[in-house]
């Protein structure tokens, strides 16, 4: 049987084009990039994809349906009450018909309308209806881009499963702006769709099931919460969104996942069950209560000290008397318990190593003093950007060495920590039938 990473370097490198005889819809939004989308159609044609349009009233003053129609050689769908185009395609056919939807450029408004489900024109119905994750890529004013009702709505998407091209930073149309705000380049955006075709190739390759079906994962992430008193706590700056998004990307794999999480402003991931904890002591008990699991994967950034008595009334300011000392106690180490079980350890554990310097030869420490079998470690440094930003740099390490990745999307960091998951599982079913038909060869079994 073929590993997943086998079938995938199979698809990315077979000498077919990536997306022939895909059928992709794209979702034109009302902006000035609307213009890049006749190149994209023609690029995507030559590849061998078909390519159906709709396109909002507002992009319609940016590019004319039959420029658009001229180029895909099929109608361009605009209206939802067109009675000939629903009697004879119909909205929820549109949606279903397609391989693969990509919104470009997404407005901040159908962006807004897809992460609110409203459906109140042909493209939104069409959104709405269907059963796959669009990719979206974005297009607007900066500040646009950067409203916390923007960023907010892009949050609900990518927990939903959306992937997000860009958009990428620089000059914007108009005059003395300049930003997040761009539309990804057309070589981009055709890259993202063959790597969601690949991707879903995969998925129907390997089985629906997915390539961690039939396993238990456990995912702690967040940071927590150490209480001093009922109002006051100490906590740290991780987001979750690490952790959430390994959780979310091993559920897409098929596998059943708990997710163990501290307090974090995250919509919880689908397909996983969330257990909400606020101590480390609440989420060590939370984890050891998952146990059995197959796979466990501690991204949490658990606080390594609580306070040792905490106050169970709220500590008063008392004129002219020094401030209180905290007395802390150190925390449970809870990568280490496990990793360190005699019974019921999981077959895979991975920690995580958050640094700020010297990156790999700390984390190899943490390998061996915690007893897990893969560290994931990260400069958190604060030039980084690391803690809070969408994106992450990481060394994977294994006992016998180590793979550095290049930067990407933590939801991407994820996919590829899952896709080595999915290896270790194959590699490790091989090796036990190997062994079980040495037994049968020397007589042992
Ligand atoms: O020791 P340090 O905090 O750097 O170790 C990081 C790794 O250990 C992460 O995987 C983190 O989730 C885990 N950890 C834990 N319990 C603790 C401290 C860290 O599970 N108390």
């Amino acid at each position: 049987m073929l590993g997943w990473r086998q079938i995938w370097s199979q698809s990315s490198h077979g000498s077919h084009s990536r997306v022939e005889d895909k059928r992709i819809l794209l979702i034109i939004g009302g902006g000035i990039a609307a213009y890049k989308c006749l190149e994209l159609i023609r690029r995507l044609r030559e590849r061998g994809a078909s390519v159906r349009v709709v396109m909002t009233a507002a992009a319609q003053h940016f590019v004319t349906p039959l420029s658009v129609s001229a180029l895909t050689n099929e109608p361009v769908f605009t209206d939802l009450f067109n009675l000939d185009d629903e009697r004879e395609i119909g909205h929820i056919r549109l949606s279903r018909d397609a391989d693969l939807i990509l919104v470009a450029p997404a407005t901040a408004d159908l962006i807004a309308k897809m992460a609110n489900g409203l459906a109140n024109d042909l493209a939104s119905s069409v959104l709405l209806a269907s059963d796959k994750p669009p990719l979206i890529a974005p297009a607007m004013n900066p500040r646009m881009w950067l409203n916390p009702a923007t960023q907010r709505n892009v949050r609900v998407l990518k927990a939903d499963g959306a992937r997000f091209i860009g958009p990428e930073s620089g000059e914007m149309a108009e005059r003395d702006e300049a930003g997040p705000g761009r539309l990804a380049e057309v070589p981009v955006l055709i890259e993202a769709i063959e790597e969601v075709s690949d991707a879903r190739r995969l998925a129907t390759t390997v089985g629906a099931a997915g390539p961690l079906h039939g396993l238990h994962v456990v995912v702690t992430s967040g940071p927590t919460h150490e209480p001093i008193d009922p109002v006051r706590y100490i906590a740290n700056r991780s987001s979750g969104k690490q952790g959430h998004a390994i959780a979310a990307a091993t559920a897409a794999a098929g596998a059943r996942v708990t997710l163990i999480t501290g307090p974090v402003n995250l919509p919880d991931p689908t397909g996983a069950e969330t257990i909400k904890v606020e101590t480390a002591e609440e989420m060590l008990a939370a984890t050891e209560r998952a146990l059995p699991a197959d796979i466990a994967v501690f991204c949490a950034a658990v606080a390594d000290w609580r306070i040792a008595e905490q106050g169970t009334q709220k500590i008063k300011k008392k004129k002219g008397e020094p401030p209180p000392a905290l007395k802390l106690v150190a925390n449970p180490d809870i990568l280490k318990t496990i990793a360190g079980r005699k019974k019921g350890r999981p077959d895979l554990v991975i920690g995580f190593a958050a640094e700020t310097e010297n990156v790999l030869q700390h984390a190899r420490k943490k390998l061996n003093s915690k007893g897990c079998d893969w560290i994931v470690a990260n400069d958190v440094s604060a030039e980084s950007g690391v803690m809070g930003g969408d994106h992450n740099r990481v060394h994977l390490i294994r006992k016998d060495g180590h793979e550095s990745w290049k930067q990407q999307s933590k939801e991407d960091v994820a996919t590829a920590l899952v896709e080595e998951m999915a290896r270790e599982v194959e590699s490790s079913k091989t090796k036990a039938a190997g062994s079980r038909s040495a037994r049968v060869k020397l007589g042992k079994s």
